[in-house]
């Protein structure tokens, strides 16, 4: 890769003792590292000024589109400790490929995908104090995004353009951990529609679904499940996560990708695992109806979702305005033998069979 990175340590960097006490309990996504990549994209002269730089915040001219017409995109990843000490990514060039095919729906540049990789990697090393022990499921969470940091205001693809990447030391995203969270089907709001932006990572999807989230909480539920804006018919994915069921023949179904949902590489993992614990793997269309007439004559016994940064969490139940669904396995037999499948490989406690781990 031509482009080389300008190293810029943080000399307000914590101390090893405030390191260790946020590692002790860091939350989701409330601390970040002491350094951020940033790389700027200019058009006619490409990528360029790759520096590794204190973590701070950003200074950006009140008209950068970003600010206006929401061009961003963004990914989510982890670094895993392994027990001997050695730091771990999972399938990045996933995320940098999807990060291209976002960058592309929101007519942002296309960053090379070992240049995405190199700077993640890059953060993790100058920040690996920051990777807790796997005890617990911690992990450092990286959040690489683009943004149009070009200020201007005419509506066309930005022309100045930011990449950066950030990173969190991160325990559980649910606090209900694997005793199962509760699912809140909307009816009123939809997160995405056909040729829209569903399958793509940008900020905008995320701003659309929080009016869902929030009548979700208002039904004592911790994530929505939203189902296709058109035919009101085809369940899609929660607001940050994939969906799957297992049933009583032990198929292990999720809904196909329909260019309205995003492509999880935890989903595409899972299916992949479950294939090989004996699971018969099934994408395809599935309605609403379907799943929660399956869940109460016991077709489906189990239900779970899944998100780089929510792991594998169980679905206790589904809730909507028509009334309340709870799967027979609430003991979630089949979804903690998977989940345990995919975070044995992701900390290395199992054979990493499909060569999914990238050692930083
Ligand atoms: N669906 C949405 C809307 C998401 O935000 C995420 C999280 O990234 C996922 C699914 C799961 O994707 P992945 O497994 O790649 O993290
Ligand atoms: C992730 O799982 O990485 C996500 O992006 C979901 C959410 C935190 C936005």
């Amino acid at each position: 890769m031509s482009v080389s990175f300008d190293i810029q340590p943080n000399p307000g960097a914590r101390s090893d003792a405030e390191v260790a006490e946020i590692l002790a309990s860091p939350g989701f996504g409330v601390y970040f590292t002491d350094h951020m990549v940033s790389i700027t994209w200019t058009k006619g002269q490409g990528w360029h000024s790759a520096t590794v730089k204190p973590y701070g915040p950003l200074t950006l001219d009140p008209s950068a589109a970003v600010l206006h017409y929401g061009q961003e995109i963004f990914e989510g990843m982890k670094a895993y400790r392994h027990a001997d000490g050695s730091v771990h990514l999972f399938r990045p060039n996933m995320n940098a490929a999807r990060f291209n095919r976002s960058a592309a729906r929101m007519m942002l540049p296309n960053l090379p995908e070992e240049l995405f990789v190199e700077a993640v990697r890059q953060l993790v090393q100058i920040d690996a104090r920051y990777v807790p022990e796997a005890a617990g499921e911690h992990s450092l969470y990286i959040r690489p995004f683009m943004i149009a940091s070009e200020a201007f205001l005419g509506v066309r693809a930005a022309e100045e353009v930011t990449f950066l990447v950030i990173a969190s030391p991160v325990g559980p995203y649910f606090t209900e951990g694997v005793k199962g969270v509760d699912i809140w089907i909307t009816d009123e709001w939809a997160r995405a529609g056909e040729g829209g932006t569903g399958n793509a990572k940008c900020g905008g999807n995320y701003a659309a679904s929080l009016i869902a989230q929030y009548e979700g909480y208002e039904h004592g539920c911790t994530q929505v499940m939203f189902i296709e804006a058109t035919g009101k018919d085809r369940v899609e994915e929660l607001g940050g996560m994939n969906v799957f069921l297992v049933s009583a023949d032990n198929e292990l179904v999720t809904p196909a990708l329909s260019g309205t949902i995003l492509d999880g590489i935890t989903r595409d993992s899972i299916l992949k695992v479950g294939e090989q614990q004996g699971l018969t793997p099934v994408e395809r269309r599935l309605s609403a109806q379907e799943v929660l007439d399956g869940i109460a004559d016991g077709t489906f016994t189990e239900a779970f979702c899944c998100g780089t940064a929510a792991v594998i969490s169980p679905i206790a139940g589904f809730k909507s305005k028509k009334g309340e669904w709870r799967p027979q396995g609430q003991a979630f037999e089949r979804t903690i033998q998977i989940r345990d499948g995919v975070l044995d490989i992701q900390y290395g406690r199992a054979e990493d069979s499909f060569g999914w781990l990238d050692k930083v």
